[in-house]
């Protein structure tokens, strides 16, 4: 099987750093030409765009914080204006807060929630509309348009200390199956990826030194994710090669999911 997103445009989330950057590498690897959003960190993502653009491939940085309304209508602009057009949005920009219940402050949840939810529905709200703008563009995918939501493991597993993150996570499942109910009958697929423990900067204390080795006692597969195990699969979920998935959550996760603490007990 071949994939290829040639003529596709590609718009992420979040790419400055981590899954994002990668899916966003991936997706131009793939022939899509790619808007990698930043919030905080403008260099990596020019260093990102500029370095896709010297392998011949197309891309920008454009600067927005997808918890304001303004800032997404802006990015979604930029990205009609400078491409034509829109097929594939990987709505990825997610945060960590962590704190136990009892600690958690009201700033730290409303953050979460506001980058992690309601970032998601602004992303989509803009990217259903552009789709529904442009109408179908038959010569670049057999879908009108898709929509892929950066879920996670939490959306089912729950977590103590995260559960501002695990909320916003279980609320993108529902958010995701509402809007994939909702437009499928306009050829539009809406899914998501549920990453495991990838590693990344989000997960850094975990993922290095003595806490790894407890980390892969969660994982039945036995090793962490890497970004590239993510990124593919971002790459053909997008393709028409998945063309017929749609409304569903694909957990990247090395078995995470698969509750391994009952193997031998329960
Ligand atoms: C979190 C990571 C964590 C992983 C598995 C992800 O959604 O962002 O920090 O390592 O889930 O627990």
């Amino acid at each position: 099987m071949h994939i290829s997103l040639e003529h596709q445009v590609a718009l992420v989330t979040g790419a400055s750093s981590g899954l994002g950057a990668g899916a966003a590498l991936a997706l131009a690897n793939a022939g899509a030409s790619v808007v990698i959003n930043y919030n905080r960190h403008a260099e990596p993502a020019e260093a990102l765009a500029e370095r896709i653009r010297q392998d011949g491939g197309k891309a920008i940085a454009v600067h927005g914080d997808v918890s304001k309304e303004d800032d997404v209508e802006a990015l979604f602009a930029r990205t009609v204006d400078t491409f034509g057009a829109l097929d594939i949005l990987l709505a990825n920009s997610g945060l960590q807060r962590d704190a136990a219940t009892v600690d958690m402050t009201l700033a730290d949840w409303n953050q979460v929630l506001e980058v992690n939810l309601t970032g998601q529905f602004l992303s989509a709200r803009a990217a259903l509309r552009q789709f529904n703008r442009q109408g179908p563009r038959p010569w670049v995918s057999k879908a009108l348009g898709k929509i892929i939501h950066m879920s996670s493991v939490h959306q089912l597993i729950p977590w103590a200390g995260h559960a501002n993150y695990a909320a916003s996570k279980g609320a993108v499942d529902l958010l995701m199956r509402s809007i994939a109910q909702e437009v499928g009958c306009q050829r539009i697929r809406v899914n998501a990826i549920a990453p495991g423990a990838v590693r990344t900067s989000i997960n850094q204390d975990t993922t290095t030194g003595d806490k790894a080795s407890r980390l892969l006692e969660l994982i039945p597969y036995g090793r962490l994710g890497e970004v590239e195990d993510v990124a593919n699969a971002v790459v053909w979920l997008a393709s028409d090669a998945a063309d017929y998935v749609h409304g569903t959550t694909l957990f990247i996760d090395g078995g995470m999911s698969l509750y391994p603490g009952f193997k031998d007990n329960g």
